[in-house]
């Protein structure tokens, strides 16, 4: 019987790093990967490391260095090798036997891998490289009862934010997966948000990459304190030695994307839970990625920017903007988690997910903490209503909507603030225009309307009347 509390199937970029994480929090761990030649890397560069990590040639080597009952992180690419992997590993375990998918899995997939024969936990690992190796934000889910027991493992290897690690329970089945979803798909929207600011300081307001780099940098001992504000500081004010310039004025305009920003838009159309700055985000990047057609567009129509009066889009105009798109995209994705937990019957502890993205994911951000506090005191409110929410909506709305009048004025595309301003329209009118729709569905399909003034349901109107 071996001696090894935990074993890692997988040692790519974040497997390998979670696995020094791991033994350096003194925990004993086995690893495989498929290719032999990538193990001896691993365990040459573990350093004084490897004393605590156990190199295993083939699976059941792996299964044999571990304590039972068992517990197996995988790490390998969602999909197929996940169920390659699983379908190796159970004729060497017992039902005891916990197999945690710590990759970026559609909880679909992982709902079903969860009812099949055997433990099995879906778990979301968020922070990229530094993070699975030096604290990352960990997204539990699946049987209350296996997460427990790998607990102390996960917890002592998560983010640390303040003495409380970021790592928790959130829900049975795939939440955990599915919380991840959601974090990958505000992931999207804050990136495009800051991206869209950097196209009017760049378009609009003809600012080097170097000017704008100042103003996230600036912004982010603010409001909008955030990874994700500070990287985009960072990544600003690169030196390219290839050209003497900034770096970001040669990279490509095309984002890349794995899918799971696209999987949050899926779910959240089964759910009917409204997260337009998400989606906005999701197409914007499919957008980025059709260069040539763009391309010919911009021949054909010409190109859209004109110069932004430097009066009208002040920073703090921005900055203020900003700061409600944010709200604006956040509340939308606590109310898909709200919306996912009732239809599915999860408990799913919303002040908890805000918890766990304090630190070490890459949303983290300053916000988070007073949506923790927020969702702590009425787990059942609309994010953008909690009071401190309010207040920064109160006093940036009128900033959110001069920065997407003058963006469409100036041909500048700013669709995930265009989409959070519309949305936050939308929720602050009660008498909506859907009126129209449900005339427009009950004239040609007869699907009935309810009244306002005596509230009865199942109503018509006079449409033969009309069309005879
Ligand atoms: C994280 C990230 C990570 C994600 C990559 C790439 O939380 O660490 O969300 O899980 O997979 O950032 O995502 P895209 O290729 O979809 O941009």
């Amino acid at each position: 019987m071996g001696n090894c509390d935990i074993g890692l199937v997988g040692l790519g970029t974040m497997g390998a790093a979670l696995a020094l994480n791991i033994a350096e929090k003194g925990f004993n761990i086995a690893v495989w990967n498929r290719t032999g030649a990538k193990t001896e890397a691993f365990m040459e560069g573990a350093g004084a490391l490897a004393a605590r990590i156990t190199p295993a040639q083939e699976l059941a080597d792996l299964v044999a260095a571990l304590k039972p009952p068992r517990a197996i992180i995988l790490m390998v690419p969602a999909g197929d090798p996940v169920d390659q992997q699983i379908a190796a590993l159970r004729p060497l375990l017992g039902t005891d036997d916990l197999i945690i998918d710590a990759g970026n899995a559609n909880f679909r997939d992982t709902n079903r891998r969860m009812a099949d024969p055997g433990a099995f936990l879906g778990i979301g690992v968020s922070g990229g490289e530094a993070g699975a190796r030096h604290g990352p934000s960990i997204m539990g889910g699946g049987d209350r009862a296996h997460w427990d027991r790998v607990a102390p493992i996960l917890t002592a290897i998560a983010a640390d934010y303040h003495g409380m690690p970021c790592a928790a329970w959130l829900g049975p089945e795939g939440a955990g997966h599915f919380v991840k979803a959601v974090h990958n798909g505000i992931e999207y929207a804050d990136m495009q948000m800051i991206a869209e600011i950097y196209g009017l300081m760049r378009d609009g307001l003809g600012r080097s990459a170097n000017q704008i780099g100042d103003v996230f940098t600036r912004w982010n001992s603010g409001a909008l304190q955030s990874y994700l504000v500070e990287i985009s500081g960072q990544v600003a004010a690169a030196h390219d030695a290839a050209t003497n310039g900034p770096l970001l004025d040669v990279i490509v305009d095309a984002a890349g994307q794995k899918g799971t920003g696209r999987w949050t838009a899926i779910e959240a159309q089964h759910l009917g839970a409204p997260i337009p700055a998400i989606e906005a985000a999701i197409t914007a990047r499919n957008i980025s990625a059709r260069r040539e057609e763009r391309q010919a567009a911009e021949a054909l129509f010409g190109p859209a920017p004109k110069p932004i009066d430097a009066g009208i889009l002040q920073d703090s105009v921005m900055e203020k903007a900003l700061i409600a798109g944010k709200v604006l995209c956040y509340s939308q994705g606590f109310g898909m988690l709200a919306a996912a937990a009732r239809s599915f019957g999860w408990t799913m502890p919303l002040p908890e997910v805000a918890r766990v993205w304090r630190a070490g994911c890459i949303i983290r951000s300053a916000m988070l903490d007073d949506m923790a506090d927020a969702l702590t005191e009425d787990a059942g409110r609309t994010l953008m209503m909690a009071p401190v929410f309010a207040d920064h909506l109160r006093a940036g709305h009128a900033a959110l909507r001069t920065l997407v009048a003058t963006a469409a004025t100036h041909g500048i595309a700013v669709p995930a603030l265009a989409s959070a301003l519309a949305y936050f329209d939308a929720m602050r009118t009660a008498r909506g225009t859907a009126n129209m729709i449900q005339g427009q569905r009950d004239f040609f399909g007869l699907h009935g309307f309810a009244r306002l003034d005596d509230g009865s349901t199942g109503q018509h109107g006079p449409w033969a009347d009309a069309e005879s």
